[in-house]
């Protein structure tokens, strides 16, 4: 589903955020990405939604060499890769279900569909009852259950968590990762970069260990640190 060949990636001040890369993830797998501040991790996630292209290697989602698409189908690739941030990143003037539906509506689908694939989404996350409430009506729990909605209304393949329980408690925090473990398993690959050892250590996923911009351990039942 996702293959990094040797993608190193410097930004333009001159800061080497990843080097030497290779990785392979397979459809269907749930992958930690750890490792320090400033390890690469968020860099890592640019470059599969394409916020960012690699300086030198390649990146291939779906097949596809992502600094190789033609214009069109940039919005294409950004369908297939859902992404979730730390801070949420809700249009506070729309409402959770406006939130939700706001792809599907740019990208044009016809108004039942809109409805419908809206209420799937928020049926998935458990919201279906907030769904007229603005995000400054909700706990950080639902705007960040609002916005995993938001990433799998357009039905992505792959899921990026970018810290998703950085803001929340530990017990909404529990209950975000057992929504991502079931989107996991009804099919999407996840990639969750997390700085919480706790939930590595329970959850005994892939572990993707960065350290200054090199994966310095990957293994198949990881814990957060070796
Ligand atoms: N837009 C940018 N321009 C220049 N340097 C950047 C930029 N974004 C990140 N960096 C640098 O690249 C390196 C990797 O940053 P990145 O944000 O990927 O780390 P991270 O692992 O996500 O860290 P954190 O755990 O703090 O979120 C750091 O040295 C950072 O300062
Ligand atoms: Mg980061």
């Amino acid at each position: 589903m996702i293959t990094l060949d040797d993608v190193s990636k410097r930004y333009p001040n001159g800061t080497y955020a990843l080097r030497d890369i290779d990785l392979r993830i397979d459809a269907g797998e749930f992958v930690f990405a750890v490792g320090s501040s400033g390890a690469g991790k968020s860099t890592l996630n640019r470059l599969l939604i394409r916020e960012e292209l690699p300086t030198t290697g390649r990146v291939v989602v779906d097949g596809q060499d992502v600094a190789r698409l033609p214009r069109g189908r940039v919005a294409h690739l950004r369908r297939k890769v859902g992404i979730v941030f730390q801070d949420f990143k809700l249009l506070q003037t729309k409402t959770v279900a406006e939130n939700v539906a706001f792809a599907l509506i740019v990208t044009g689908h016809d108004g039942k569909t809109v409805r419908e694939e809206t209420e799937r989404a928020l049926a998935l996350v458990g919201l279906t009852q907030r769904r007229g409430h603005f995000p400054r009506e909700l706990s950080g729990g639902e705007q960040q259950r609002t916005a995993i909605a938001r990433a799998l209304v357009m039905r992505p393949k792959i899921l990026v968590a970018d810290e998703p329980t950085g803001n929340l408690d530990p017990v909404t925090t529990w209950e975000i990762i057992k929504l991502l473990v079931r989107v996991n398993e009804l099919g999407t690959t996840l990639i969750v970069a997390t700085h919480n050892a706790e939930i590595v250590n329970a959850l005994r996923r892939r572990v993707v260990h960065l350290d200054h911009g090199r994966i310095v351990r990957d293994e198949r039942e990881g814990q957060y640190a070796a």
